[in-house]
Formats: C-alpha cells, sequence, structure tokens
C-alpha cells in the first residue's frame, strides 16, 4: 500500500458535459465542467495543450484543449469520431460525465509572439489546437500585429467552428482564407489543398510566425511552402499528433530520437522537427 500523499497521476477528475455543438459531419465541440467546484474556478492550463479524456470502463484519449485560457470555467474539446473512445465520447449528451487528467505537453510561445505578425495555417481538425491560441490573440488583440488564418479541408461539411471563423474575420486586422479540395454548389472560396491560397494572398516572412497543425502530409507541404517564401525555421511552429499512452513521459509511446510528444512537445518548431532523423518521418 501506498503510504506516501502523492496523488495518483493516472486517476482523472470527473467533470459534466455543458454542451455538445456539431462542427462538421464526424466532430463534436464538447464544453465540460470540473464537478468539483474549486477545482473549475482554479485549473490553468496554456494554449496548445492537451489532456487525456476518459469514459470509465472505456478508456481514454490524448484531446488537445481547443476552449482559450483567456475564458475561463470550462474546457472545451472538438473531437472526431474515429475509434473506440471517441465514437462512445461521441455518444454522450449534455449533462453526461467525462473524465479528465491533464493538463499536459508545452505550449505555443506566446511572449515571443507578441508584437508579431501571426499565420495560423490549418487543416481539418488542426484547427482545433490553434483554435486555443486564435482565441488567446484574439482576446488580447492590441499585443499582436496582423493575423492571417488560412484553413483548408476536404469539403465544407469538414470544416469546423464555421460560426467562429465569421466571428474573427469581422475582428480589425484579422483576415480569414478558406479552401477545399472539393466544393459545394454553395462554396464561395478558394478550391486546392491549403497552400493554393499563397496564390490568392501574400505570405510574408518580415516579423512574422506561422503556426500551423493538419495531418503530416500538410503539414509537410506547408513548411515546404512557407521556406520558399523565406521564413526560417525558428519561426515556423507546429503541434504533431503521435500515438500516447501515458501522456506523462513514462511509457515511451511518443518517443521521437530521444523527445517525448508528450512532454516535450506537441509544440514543435521546424527547426527542432528538422533534426529528428529521417528515418523518423515526423513530417
Ligand atoms: C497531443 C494529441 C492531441 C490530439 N488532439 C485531438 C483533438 O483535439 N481532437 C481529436 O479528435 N483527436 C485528437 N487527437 C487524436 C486522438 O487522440 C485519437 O484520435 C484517439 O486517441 C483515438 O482513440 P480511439 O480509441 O477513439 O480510436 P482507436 O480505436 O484507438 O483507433 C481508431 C483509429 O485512430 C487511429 N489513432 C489512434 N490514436 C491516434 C493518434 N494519437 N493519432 C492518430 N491516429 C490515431 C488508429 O490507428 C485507428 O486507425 C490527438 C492526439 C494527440 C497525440
Ligand atoms: S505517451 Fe507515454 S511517454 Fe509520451
Amino acid at each position: 500500500m501506498c503510504t506516501c500523499n502523492k496523488k495518483n497521476e493516472y486517476i482523472p477528475y470527473p467533470a459534466k458535459i455543458e454542451s455538445v455543438k456539431k462542427e462538421s459531419f464526424d466532430t463534436k465541440t464538447f464544453r465540460v465542467r470540473f464537478t468539483d467546484k474549486n477545482l473549475a474556478e482554479s485549473f490553468q492550463y496554456k494554449q496548445g495543450q492537451f489532456m487525456e479524456v476518459s469514459i470509465l470502463g472505456v478508456g481514454e484519449a490524448p484531446i488537445s484543449i481547443t476552449s482559450s485560457p483567456s475564458r475561463k470555467g470550462f474546457l472545451e474539446f472538438n473531437i472526431r469520431a474515429t475509434g473506440k473512445v471517441t465514437d462512445a465520447i461521441h455518444a454522450l449528451k449534455k449533462g453526461d460525465a467525462l473524465y479528465l487528467r491533464g493538463p499536459y505537453g508545452n505550449s505555443f510561445p506566446l511572449e515571443e509572439l507578441k508584437g508579431k505578425n501571426l499565420y495560423f495555417i490549418a487543416g481539418g481538425i488542426g484547427l482545433a489546437p490553434l483554435r486555443s491560441l486564435i482565441n488567446m490573440v484574439m482576446d488580447n488583440r492590441d499585443d499582436f500585429k496582423h493575423v492571417k488564418i488560412l484553413y483548408g479541408a476536404k469539403t465544407p461539411a469538414d470544416m469546423c467552428f464555421a460560426d467562429e471563423l465569421e466571428v474573427w474575420k469581422k475582428i480589425p486586422d484579422t483576415e480569414v482564407w478558406l479552401t477545399v479540395d472539393k466544393p459545394c454548389d454553395a462554396w464561395g472560396c478558394s478550391i486546392g489543398v491549403v497552400t493554393e491560397l499563397w496564390k490568392e494572398t501574400d505570405v510574408h516572412p518580415e516579423n512574422a510566425v506561422a503556426i500551423v497543425c493538419g495531418p503530416a502530409i500538410m503539414i509537410k507541404f506547408v513548411t515546404l511552402a512557407l521556406k520558399k517564401s523565406g521564413f526560417a525555421g525558428k519561426d515556423i511552429i507546429m503541434t504533431l499528433e503521435r500515438y500516447m499512452k501515458c501522456g506523462i513521459g513514462k511509457c515511451g509511446h511518443c518517443n521521437i530520437a530521444g523527445k517525448f510528444v508528450c512532454t516535450d512537445g506537441p509544440v514543435f518548431s521546424y527547426e527542432q522537427v528538422k533534426a529528428f532523423p529521417e528515418k523518423e518521418h515526423v513530417i
């Protein structure tokens, strides 16, 4: 029997689902609040971190916190139904219980982004982790220069946060550029992969940082385009996904060349990623 007072790091805290919003054809955003009132009020996290989200008896999955730390009292997770745990979470409704442990991982370097032009470049559900930082920036708008959000998805039905894209568009000094691989009849924006947007709008490296998230292949081509536009490796920031178990640097599942994505990441600069051995095929 353990006689120390330390809490077992694997034990999650109970939370209640406050609302469920369908975002795209296969993703939903869950707004949750810790059941313990003190924890709900005092809980702190940073933009870019993730939590292990679980249903008792089913399992747990690492999920990025998509809400912004600037909006307090609740947490939001945008989840794609893709297997055992995420399908079970999708079956939950308002008032049901979810269990959370975390927050885990590093975060987007907010202080370093202040005073910079920001390019947010996302593919599909990759907008979820960026949304946390985007809303942090929007809530402290004067601390940052021009913001461009370039967002691509397979079809209009795959786009997440449609309402919020409209809100961001109307914020001064903020542009939103959208593209899809396969449009529907009503589609009025660009067609093609997200790098096609380079033809529609300028992407300048001066005093700028690009923050990228999406499937590995998308990150790879976006990084190439950013490099071609003159961005230095340190000014390209990305958030990576790896198979995870513990989320706390113990099991080794997320190891890339001696780095643990769960504790050293998930946020890395391109400079860090390009130092990984080629055989790791990170992007
Ligand atoms: C740091 C981090 C942040 C994440 N943030 C989000 C998020 O915000 N929203 C979201 O929907 N998902 C996110 N994911 C992915 C999510 O964790 C997996 O989709 C989930 O663990 C799948 O669990 P499952 O039991 O539902 O599926 P399983 O039944 O385990 O698997 C179903 C399918 O998903 C694949 N899969 C399982 N785990 C992963 C993984 N880690 N990465 C890629 N594919 C996987 C399997 O190969 C299989 O094809 C994140 C992953 C990481 C590592
Ligand atoms: S998930 Fe266990 S070490 Fe990273």
